[in-house]
């Protein structure tokens, strides 16, 4: 599904990481372990081709990001890629149910049915009238995490997704997420600091300033 290779990212004089490779397949889920500040929504960023890297390179489903355009990749992002952003990147101006179905209507395909059972998955059934001013931390959390699944996509990369999640809530959202890797084969890359959640994963890989490796 994603390869990474020899993956590196600097400000200047200051290196992120260097030297980061690791392989995703379908179906698999990979947690991604480092102190704050390593690089790990960096990372994120880069596989869904939202940031650029100084040396490296990505393979999404066997296509090099950096031979994509920008409009190239705003494509592949909307058709196959779900993303929970660490600040949550909710539309304040669209309700919670407008927020959540905005994939599928970037897709040509709105479907409120769709967007009213994502919503009782989280744990958010009947507040998609609500506008985002009108939640707290934990439901905007979960819009975000509805948002990324509601098309279905086959890489998600879900950054600290239960971090302001109640333990019972977190794993709810840990189970949405897994059932997506082991129903629909879809690849999972799980930036969390959380050793519950990244105990669930298949994988455990560990991010430092000289590369990335198994925990
Ligand atoms: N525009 C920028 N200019 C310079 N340095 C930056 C810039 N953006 C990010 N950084 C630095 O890059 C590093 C990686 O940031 P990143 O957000 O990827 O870390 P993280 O591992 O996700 O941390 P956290 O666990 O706190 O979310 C940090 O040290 C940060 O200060
Ligand atoms: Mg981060």
């Amino acid at each position: 599904m994603v390869q990474v290779e020899g993956l590196a990212k600097h400000y200047g004089e200051t290196h992120v990481f260097r030297d980061v490779s690791l392989s995703i397949r379908r179906g698999e889920f990979v947690a991604v372990v480092g102190e704050s500040g390593v690089g790990k929504s960096t990372l994120l960023n880069c596989l869904a081709g939202l940031d650029t890297w100084d040396a490296g390179r990505i393979l999404f489903e066997g296509q090099d990001l950096a031979g994509l355009d920008d409009a190239g990749r705003a494509l592949l992002r909307r058709e196959r890629v779900g993303f929970v952003f660490q600040a949550f990147h909710v539309l304040p101006h669209l309700d919670v149910a407008q927020n959540v179905g905005l994939p599928l209507l970037l897709r040509g395909r709105p479907d409120t049915a769709r967007v009213e059972a994502m919503l009782e998955d989280v744990g958010l059934g009947g507040l998609g009238a609500r506008l985002p001013q009108q939640l707290s931390g934990g439901q905007l959390q979960r819009v975000a995490i509805a948002r990324a699944l509601v098309h279905a996509p086959p890489l998600l990369l879900a950054d600290e997704p239960t971090g302001n999640l109640d333990p019972r809530t977190a794993e709810q959202v840990m189970d949405l997420l897994v059932a997506q890797t082991r129903t629909r084969q879809a690849a999972l890359v799980l930036v969390t600091h959380s050793a519950t959640a990244a105990a669930r994963a298949d994988r455990v890989l560990h991010l430092s300033a000289d590369g990335i490796g198994a925990d």
